[in-house]
């Protein structure tokens, strides 16, 4: 939660104490905010440290230090934003509505507003004039058009003794709303959701093997947006060189051989199946015991199809289960994947793009085309990162809920 130069700050202090009885609230204060409540109430009401700078436990790099090496243990605005799940600015001033519509980060506040990948809310407080000037207004628009949520302003008696619109909205309303968006969270309680991840490794020999550019990231984000709403998750993933998600049952299998087996005795007992892992197609037929020695000018490996795991369980699939496969492709990726898709009729194909930087492997973001089975046509969901295409994907999920 952060709190801005607004004379609405002082309502925060309750707001925090109502907050923290269902969630953990961590408060960052403006410079201009700190004119306006006290620190330590915030703390005290939070029951947290509040943060206040950008640069804590910050120290310049000494002459000394060898290039490359990292001085930072702790970076407070992106500890802030990773691990929260809902941006709340309560209340906005108008200059904080400008420096976010700017995209400017000269503080911890709008550093935080400027990393989060998760959705972020604004309470506006000021003066009715303020906060009809055109500058505002055009802010308000470019945040909104960026899916920013305002809550308020509302209109009634302003603090300025004047009336108009520009008052914080009630305090109650927030936390109602947070309280909403929180236990949505839960909405896939009791839920088993299924995910495969990362590429396959296909041995050569003790030392070489067949891989993929797959990192993980893809399926690892749609298992943490499974666990954010609750699900009882199951990750069977190839290496990879990222963290589980906390919470998540890890199954790590190497070749597709161990990740079919894993896959087709987890399927068993899962409601929901996002198949996100990059399976080799083919491993080497016979894989040499020692190490293949350099011998000749040219090797010739004998491949050997792979079971599609994805097409088994198509056949195997239990009523009511939901079988999400990806589609990856280099080229021509609507007409490639609407044809893998009438091949493989699962409920959801979600294509992507590989082969070019920013999208698909590896990056932190993607882009996707998703052919869904309640839908007349496919959904093209926008570059954004993998997080909040997994969180868009299991709302497309969730459409099917009910539906047979
Ligand atoms: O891991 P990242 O770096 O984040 O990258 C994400 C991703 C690009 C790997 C991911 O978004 C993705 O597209 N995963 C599927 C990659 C793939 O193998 O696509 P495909 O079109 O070859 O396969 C189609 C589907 O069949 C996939 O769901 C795949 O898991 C499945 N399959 C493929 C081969 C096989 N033998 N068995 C399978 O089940």
């Amino acid at each position: 939660m952060g709190v801005t130069g607004s004379v609405a700050a002082y309502k925060t202090v309750a707001l925090v104490k109502d907050l923290s009885r269902f969630a953990e609230v961590r408060v960052v204060l403006t410079d201009a905010g700190a004119r306006m409540v006290p620190e330590k109430l915030l703390a005290q009401a939070s029951g947290h440290a509040v943060g206040r700078t950008l640069f804590k436990g910050f120290k310049p790099i000494a002459a000394d230090t060898p290039s490359g090496s990292h001085p930072l243990s702790f970076v407070p605005h992106i500890e802030y934003a990773r691990s929260s799940d809902l941006v709340l600015i309560a209340p906005a001033s108008a200059d904080f509505l400008a420096k976010m519509a700017f995209g400017l980060g000269d503080d911890l506040l709008s550093t935080i507003c400027l990393y989060a990948t998760c959705p972020v809310w604004v309470a506006p407080a000021m003066n009715q004039h303020m906060w009809a000037h055109p500058a505002v207004a055009q802010n308000q628009k470019t945040l909104r058009r960026r899916g920013v949520r305002f809550l308020g302003p509302e209109s009634g008696h302003l603090a300025c003794g004047e009336v108009g619109e520009g008052r914080f909205v009630e305090p109650a309303e927030i936390v109602g709303q947070v309280r909403e968006v929180f236990a949505s969270f839960q909405s896939w309680k009791g839920r088993r959701v299924l995910v495969t991840a990362g590429g396959t490794q296909e041995p050569i020999d003790p030392v070489r093997m067949i891989t993929n550019h797959s990192s993980g990231k893809m399926g690892y984000a749609l298992a943490q947006a499974a666990l954010n709403r609750g699900a009882r998750v199951t990750l069977i993933s190839a290496p990879v060189r990222i963290a589980a998600p906390q919470g998540a049952k890890l199954v790590a299998v190497r070749t597709a051989a161990q990740m079919r087996g894993q896959t087709l005795k987890a399927a068993q007992e899962a409601d929901v199946i996002l198949m996100a892992a990059a399976v080799a197609d083919y491993r080497v037929a016979e894989p040499s015991a020692l190490k293949i020695k350099k011998k000749s000018e040219s090797l010739t490996l004998r491949l050997q199809k792979n079971p599609d795991i994805l097409a088994e369980l198509l056949v195997r699939r239990k009523k009511g289960q939901v079988l999400a496969g990806f589609c990856a492709e280099t080229d021509h990726l609507e007409k490639n994947a609407s044809l893998k898709w009438r091949k493989k009729p699962v409920d959801l194909l979600i294509a992507n793009q590989v082969g070019r930087p920013g999208t698909g492997f590896e990056s932190d973001r993607n882009e996707l085309l998703v052919f869904s089975r309640w839908r007349a046509k496919p959904v093209r969901l926008a570059r954004d990162f993998k997080s909040r295409l997994a969180s868009r994907v299991l709302d497309l999920i969730e459409e099917g809920w009910g539906t047979g």
